[in-house]
């Protein structure tokens, strides 16, 4: 296919953190661009970073082979890089300065006849990228992170290897958890939103489940956990997303990034909960905080074809004349939306969400004292 003579040369860059799928991607583009439609495909190195620079470099079919299985991005990223807000120092008082840079950015790209950006990232990638767009580059998002919080799709790539890898370390967790009578709470990822630690939360038979969502009581949860001890399997197992709070609280903050568009780290729940756990119901209570690995390693082939073909609909997209653009899936179609649908916003976990109805009907604690299944007092030993 020839391509519409708009569209000769494309560039192409990951941004915010790395995810499982990101390769994928960069393969898919790369090859649709250049074997199906003759484009030529510019790498842009560590995200919008790489555009204020000029590290950009010319990238074949035979760069990306054998990328597919392999974790983070060929071209690197930067989580702490906004065109409009750009940190270009500090002032003779220490106080960071900004710059908006996004005129040097499209004078980079016009510079090597980049005809539009394909910008893989989230949501503060997208709201980066807002600054371009309004000096005139076409840009196409593809919608990455583990988080899965992405608002105009139904999923992201690298969602589905992250609830594998946490399903796995929940399933290995239930090991000293039966045979030491413990309890053991593991603290996952996904920012503001739940989906991580709800879904692998469920494939992993946990039994509580606490979700930024839903604010936690101790109390229902000591409750809950008490029972399972004294009249149930005498163990339990707890998966608390990083973003849960206690009701009437606020998230615990690990750390904040210094000139980062989104500055604050959370994290710390775990051990909170873990501390209150031990307490209240005197058991040996231990935390695990799986943090990066869950964003690490191969994708698992679900999200390599999720990837594949988000990447290669983003050229299908910019062919048919898209601009602005950002590929999602809905209803397991895929469909492309306006490109700032989803800058700056989150999709977090809906309260009548299907699986916290199914968690709750087979016994889950979601932690908020809505009644749940409770472990039936033993019967006395009949004597015949
Ligand atoms: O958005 C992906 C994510 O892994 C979140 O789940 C987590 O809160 C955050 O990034 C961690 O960011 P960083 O890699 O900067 O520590």
């Amino acid at each position: 296919m020839t391509p519409p003579s708009n569209i000769r040369r494309i560039g192409v860059l990951t941004g915010g953190g790395d995810c499982p799928g990101l390769n994928a991607v960069i393969r898919a583009v790369t090859k649709t661009a250049i074997l199906q439609h003759g484009i030529e495909v510019a790498g842009i190195e560590d995200g919008f970073q790489g555009l204020i620079d000029d590290r950009i470099h010319p990238m074949t079919a035979k760069d990306v082979a054998g990328i597919l299985v392999r974790g983070g991005t060929i071209l690197g990223s930067n989580n702490r890089c906004n065109p409009r807000r750009h940190h270009v120092g500090d002032d003779h008082e220490g106080r960071p300065v900004f710059r908006d840079v996004t005129d040097q950015c499209v004078e980079v790209a016009h510079r090597h006849r980049l005809d539009a950006l394909i910008v893989i990232g989230g949501d503060g990638t997208m709201a980066a990228a807002s600054g371009l767009m309004d000096k005139g580059l076409n840009v196409i998002g593809v919608p990455k992170t583990i988080d899965n919080d992405i608002v105009g799709t139904e999923i992201s790539f690298g969602f589905l290897t992250a609830v594998n890898t946490a399903t796995e370390a929940l399933d290995k967790l239930h090991s000293t958890a039966d045979s030491h009578h413990r309890v053991m709470v593991c603290e996952l990822m996904g920012r503001n939103a739940g989906w991580i630690t709800l879904t692998a939360g469920l494939a992993s038979g946990s039994d509580v489940i606490l979700l930024p969502e839903i604010p936690v009581e101790m109390e229902s949860v000591a409750q809950y956990i008490n029972a399972r001890m004294c009249k149930g399997p005498g163990f339990a197992i707890v998966a608390v997303a990083e973003g849960a709070r206690l009701r009437g609280g606020e998230q615990i903050v690990a750390h904040t990034v210094a000139h980062s568009p989104e500055p604050t780290r959370l994290g710390g729940i775990g051990q909170h909960v873990a501390a209150a756990i031990g307490r209240m119901c005197g058991v040996e209570t231990r935390t695990t905080v799986l943090g990066h690995i869950q964003r690490g390693g191969t994708p698992i082939p679900a999200d390599r074809i999720l990837a594949t073909h988000f990447g290669y609909h983003a050229i299908q997209t910019l062919m048919h004349g898209g601009r602005n653009r950002m590929v999602v899936r809905q209803n397991n179609i895929f469909s492309d939306v306006d490109l700032l649908c989803a800058a700056g916003k989150q999709r977090l976990v809906p309260l009548d969400h299907p699986l916290i109805a199914a968690g709750r009907a087979i016994g889950i604690s979601f932690g908020d004292g809505v009644p749940h299944t409770h472990y039936p007092e033993p019967k006395p030993a009949v004597v015949v």
